[in-house]
């Protein structure tokens, strides 16, 4: 029988990932193929047991429990028009109401669908400081949520100043490219701050609190991502199946978390999410846990906090974490100067993650060594780097949506 070039192409890729695995000095890097038990998995069936221990290991150790979504959830779609932002796109404005009253925790949804295409894809954006600072279009509801104070807030509450000041997305060139967009703010679901999680959705949970897997606020906006794709799987106008979930920094580390967590997210992008993203903590380089765990002690749980200082021992690593989303595609996106996030340890969640997509039967990430700037490279697992410093530019975006068009078109 012929061998495939499949099979040969996955060896070869094997052998080097060993010999990057030395050149890294990433010995003791934990192996996605092995159970804790030590036996190897070997079969896709085995793989589904390896997934749910890895499953079980993150929510415990690192991000957290979630509570199951609330049967008392209900939307209510407050605002829609079909001639947004020029006539480009339909709008829609949905309040997700997580206890099924008004006066509790709600989250604002804001989607804009191309009026070219019937019934698109659509990337579902975790974003900073309220719907209203990604556009220009006054028809947005300004968030009545906290957030931070700067220079278009006051005393925690966003003004009129902040309407299109903080972009972050170029909705007009992803609905140019036939894709939906949609938005929610973390802080409708948990203010970014550490309150001893009274605050958000956290109030309606205090059972996950005071324990060491306890929900966390990364937990939450994961979570919160699953609520607002709870919404899109009713609306007729989307194509729930295609629902790619995007986050950039912190919200990277959630929308990875979200896109382990929740299945029915068909792909997800991780722009510069660095360490509780997809970076490899292992390598000691960038930010480490202690700092994760000092100044931000609420984004994941008090389990974690064990691991403080043991950074380059840890039984785990973050390449672990996208493995829970094989087979499904994912892009991680790097700057050069965002060394703080540590690029190559990016790239190098994406490398280590890989023998999980090939035990799957599809590419994972086909290189081993970094690739140079702007020169991105393409399996089912996509890594790019650019120049310039941690942000989320045009050029990101361009990445994502020639990721999404080789997967969905
Ligand atoms: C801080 C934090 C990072 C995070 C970043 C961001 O720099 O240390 O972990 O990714 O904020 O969200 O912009």
């Amino acid at each position: 029988m012929p061998i495939k070039p499949f099979i040969v192409l996955a060896y070869l890729l094997a052998a080097t990932t060993l010999s990057v695995h030395a050149q890294n000095n990433l010995s003791g890097l934990a192996d996605p193929l092995t159970m804790a038990d030590g036996s190897k998995v070997t079969t896709a069936k085995q793989w589904h047991k390896r997934r749910k221990e890895l499953l079980h290991f993150f929510t415990t150790e690192m991000y957290g429990q979630q509570p199951k979504r609330p049967a008392s959830m209900t939307f209510k779609v407050s605002e829609s028009s079909k001639t947004a932002l020029g006539g480009l796109a339909t709008r829609k404005q949905v309040t997700v109401y997580f206890n099924g009253k008004p006066n509790g925790p709600q989250m604002d949804l804001l989607i804009y669908l191309p009026n070219q295409v019937k019934k698109p894809g659509v990337i579902l954006q975790l974003g900073f400081n309220g719907n209203q600072t990604l556009s220009n279009d006054t028809a947005v509801k300004i968030s009545s949520s906290w957030v931070a104070n700067g220079k278009t807030a006051v005393n925690n509450k966003a003004t009129e100043a902040s309407r299109g000041k903080t972009p972050n997305a170029d909705v007009e060139m992803i609905l140019k490219r036939g894709y939906g967009f949609a938005t929610i703010y973390c802080g409708d679901i948990d203010p970014d701050f550490d309150d001893g999680f009274k605050n958000g959705v956290h109030a309606l949970y205090p059972k996950l609190q005071g324990r060491g897997d306890n929900f966390s606020t990364i937990g939450a906006w994961a979570w919160g991502l699953s609520r607002a794709l709870d919404y899109l799987e009713t609306d007729k106008d989307i194509d729930a199946k295609k629902v790619v979930v995007f986050g950039f920094s912190r919200l990277g580390k959630a929308a990875l978390w979200a896109g382990a967590t929740d299945q029915r997210f068909a792909m997800v992008l991780s722009n510069e999410s660095g360490a509780g993203g997809v970076r490899i903590f292992r390598r000691g380089k960038g930010e480490d846990i202690k700092h994760l765990c000092t100044s931000f002690p609420h984004w994941f749980d008090a389990n974690f906090r064990k691991y403080i200082g043991r950074d380059t021992l840890l039984p785990f690593d973050q390449h672990l974490v996208i493995s829970l989303v094989a087979p499904r595609p994912i892009a991680i996106g790097s700057a050069l100067g965002d060394q703080y996030s540590d690029p190559e340890g990016e790239f190098l969640g994406g490398v280590y993650a890989s023998p999980v997509y090939r035990l799957l039967g599809t590419t994972g990430l086909p290189a081993t060594q970094m690739p140079g700037l702007n020169e991105p490279v393409a399996g089912q697992i996509q890594y790019h780097i650019r120049p310039g410093n941690h942000n989320i530019l045009t050029y990101d975006w361009q990445q994502y949506l020639n990721f999404m068009d080789k997967h969905f078109k």
